[in-house]
């Protein structure tokens, strides 16, 4: 039986990321959390590409990204992001990344380096890729599409306990304005918005838990 391609977009702490992972395990398919893959160039632009001022110099970004490698490694099932054979997955994490990488992401030299990226990985399907643009641009003839929700003050929630949980520190009201921020800056960009799908499903789990959307979006899911 063919194995399906899934996108599942949507605003930032809906949980895409650990919700794909669970239903990629189901479903027997590889999860792709595109999302790390613009922190990850962020993360490598404030390392090598800042002013003085420690602000992140776009050109030099653009003329670095032919030197930039990502690599997703398996390990244990969990896909470990390595760029330039570094392990980052916990550098891309940082509330520094968290609150540069909408500005990053809305460049379309950053995105076109992507876009290639993210589809040669999709290679030749059974995957789910979560992110923003995955059922509109990335993969629009994806078999399944998903579109997540969930009011302000439960995503503010979810963040700020996931960063205490990585041993971060949070400040709950930083963590509410950076998403607020982020999602205006996504969702406004020019090339490649955060946007539904005209043929995503919407799931707005505000008062689901993990478990009940997991649920849901299976069920839909032949
Ligand atoms: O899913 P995340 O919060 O880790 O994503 C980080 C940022 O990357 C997010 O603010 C927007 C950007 N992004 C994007 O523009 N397109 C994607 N497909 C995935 C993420």
């Amino acid at each position: 039986m063919k194995k399906p391609v899934i996108a599942i977009d949507g605003y930032s702490s809906t949980g895409k990321s650990s919700i794909s992972k669970v239903i990629a395990q189901k479903l027997g398919v590889i999860h792709l959390d595109t999302g790390a893959l613009y922190r990850g160039i962020t993360w490598f632009a404030l390392q090598n590409c800042t002013d003085e001022d420690h602000n992140i110099n776009l050109s030099r970004l653009f003329s670095s990204l032919p030197q930039i490698s990502l690599e997703f490694k398996n390990d244990n099932g969990e896909l470990i992001l390595y760029l330039n054979d570094q392990d980052v997955s916990k550098e891309i994490r940082t509330n520094e990344v968290s609150s540069q990488v909408s500005l990053v992401a809305k460049q379309k030299e950053v995105r076109d380096f992507l876009l290639n990226t993210q589809r040669s990985l999709a290679g030749k399907g059974g995957i789910i890729m979560d992110g923003r643009d995955i059922g509109t641009v990335v993969l629009p003839d994806a078999d399944y599409k998903f579109f997540l929700t969930a009011s302000i003050d439960e995503r503010t929630r979810r963040r700020y306990l996931e960063l205490l949980s990585l041993g971060m520190e949070a400040d709950e009201q930083q963590v509410r304005e950076n998403l607020i921020q982020r999602d205006r800056i996504d969702s406004e960009r020019e090339i490649s918005p955060l946007r539904q799908a005209e043929d995503a499903i919407v799931i707005d789990n505000t008062a689901l838990d993990k478990r009940q959307t997991i649920d849901k979006i299976l069920s839909y899911i032949k």
